[in-house]
């Protein structure tokens, strides 16, 4: 299971920086233990969708979520199933990004790999934003510079929504980028001996 880490939190302060206004009601795609989702309940949300496609992870975003006193909805499956069952104020995501070999079906690669050009989940999640957003919803999106933020913008901007950069951290390379660092640089993504990466959280409104 995926232990919330430098992207996490990125997310999480720029949820905070955010000013979710309270009562929102609030999706976490890709919700993993949950972090990003027991963040919006002690935001103030007035009730919290966390969808993920790994059972595990999804009892784990439960317990973490009773355990602060939180009502959380768990929901198994690809985001994409709730398109038109609900409509969310505040839509977070930290999907899978890492730009991979092969799209795992299964497996705990499943948390970050993201295909060949690390968007195989970036690009469905972006078509599927201004579908899950209610009128003057929020969505928030943390991946590597790797997988091409121009792209997201783009997307996003396609589908009707007010999207730009509003968070970028520079991070070591943790294990999975060190693993793949030399397939990376074939691959022209990283220079040699590149040993950080970018990371940007995009905010898309909208109307
Ligand atoms: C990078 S982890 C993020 C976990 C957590 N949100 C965090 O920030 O620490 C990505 C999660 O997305 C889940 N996932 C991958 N593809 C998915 C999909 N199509 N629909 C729903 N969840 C998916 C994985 O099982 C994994 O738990």
């Amino acid at each position: 299971m995926y232990r919330p880490q430098e992207d996490t939190w990125l997310m999480a302060e720029a949820l905070e920086e955010a000013g979710m206004p309270r009562g929102s009601r609030v999706l976490d795609v890709c919700t993993g233990t949950g972090a990003l989702a027991v963040a919006s309940g002690l935001a103030g949300a007035s009730e919290v969708t966390a969808v993920d496609l790994s059972r595990r992870a999804l009892v784990a975003a439960w317990v973490n979520a009773r355990l602060r006193g939180l009502a959380v909805k768990v929901r198994h499956g690809d985001f994409g199933d709730l398109v038109g069952s609900a409509e969310f104020d505040v839509v977070t995501a930290n999907p899978p990004y890492v730009p991979s070999v092969a799209v795992p079906r299964r497996g705990p690669a499943r948390a970050w790999d993201g295909g060949v050009d690390g968007r195989s989940v970036l690009d469905r999640l972006c078509a599927v934003m201004p579908l899950l957003l209610a009128d003057k919803g929020m969505g928030l999106v943390v991946h590597s510079t790797l997988s091409d933020p121009d792209v997201t913008l783009r997307q996003l901007r396609g589908g009707g929504l007010k999207a730009s950069v509003v968070a970028r951290r520079t991070i070591p390379f943790g294990p999975v980028m060190r693993g793949r660092a030399e397939w990376l640089s074939r691959r022209g993504l990283i220079n040699e001996g590149q040993e950080h990466e970018e990371l940007v959280v995009i905010r898309a409104d909208a109307a």
